[in-house]
């Protein structure tokens, strides 16, 4: 039998998760299949068991799932735990096993644009929910030194140091103060909905303090580039977007399931193609 791969969400239909994992089999002469499954979220309860009965080799797991499959698992691994939310799943040894490729494949993808060591780089995360949770505590993980993080709501911003379970220093700023302070970062990475559709024209924070040397990494990847991104170039900094972290967080997913790390630039290049 074929091993069998997929992802879960609501809605599932355009998920480019398919397309690239299909083409990672095919190009590594792999004999599995990577399905779709739209599953409603009163529905979790009974499939994920039933993932595990049809004998699933593992899958990805998207909105609105992350969170709620977590007490559905075997295991949930420490950094996932932590982050509250699971984007992958191993079933090994009959048993379905919970991980985070998120943060890991957003940091994959920076240390490799950025093209130097990023962890004893001075950071400053903008925005503080759950992207922006997944990219802290991994960074955390890592061994980051110094992160700090500007936010709307200054309380979500804190919640999120406090709940940090590895050392990172860190000082909280409103979006007003960091922009005052720009220019005391080396890496700046934007994590909030600001400059996507319908906010395409808008951008969390003002650039006038960001130095040329500085690398700005949105994580929105449609629009390929955002306000803040071609705001950060005019004034000669470095930037990417977010297409190498999804690339990554699925490359990293095959690597958990089959032991090899899919190819990146070819994931990238067919979301790429998608996206048209
Ligand atoms: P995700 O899970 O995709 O990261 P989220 O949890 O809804 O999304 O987090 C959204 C982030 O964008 C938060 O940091 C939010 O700021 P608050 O904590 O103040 O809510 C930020 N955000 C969203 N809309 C914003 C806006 N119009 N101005 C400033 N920040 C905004």
């Amino acid at each position: 039998m074929k091993n069998l791969y997929g992802v879960i969400g609501d809605p599932i239909a355009h998920s480019m998760s398919p397309a690239m994992h299909n083409d990672a089999f095919l190009s590594l002469g792999m004999d599995a299949h990577y399905q779709p499954f739209l599953i409603k979220r009163e529905d979790l309860p009974v499939a994920i068991p039933g993932m595990k009965a049809i004998g699933i080799s593992g899958f990805n797991v998207t909105v609105p799932h992350k969170t709620a499959i977590m007490p559905l698992l075997d295991e949930v691994d420490p950094l996932a735990s932590a982050i509250g939310a699971v984007n992958t799943v191993v079933h090994e040894n009959g048993k379905l096993i919970g991980y985070n490729t998120d943060g890991a494949g957003f940091i994959r993808g920076l240390h490799e644009e950025y093209g130097q060591p990023i962890l004893d780089k001075r950071i400053l995360i903008i925005g503080a929910g759950g992207a922006a949770r997944a990219i802290y505590f991994t960074l955390g993980q890592q061994g980051a030194e110094y992160v700090d993080i500007a936010n709307r709501t200054l309380d979500n911003a804190e919640q999120l140091k406090a709940r940090c379970p590895y050392p990172v220093e860190t000082f909280i700023f409103t979006l007003e103060e960091a922009e005052e302070k720009l220019a005391d970062y080396d890496v700046i990475i934007q994590t909030t909905s600001i400059g996507m559709s319908p906010k395409m024209e808008e951008s969390p924070l003002q650039l006038h303090n960001i130095r040329p040397d500085a690398f700005l990494s949105d994580i929105i990847y449609n629009p390929a580039e955002t306000a803040i991104m071609k705001e950060a170039k005019k004034r000669g900094a470095n930037v990417q977007n977010g297409l190498r972290m999804f690339a990554y967080q699925g490359a990293l997913a095959f690597e958990k399931w089959t032991g090899i790390l899919a190819d990146p630039d070819r994931m990238e290049k067919i979301v790429l193609d998608k996206l048209g």
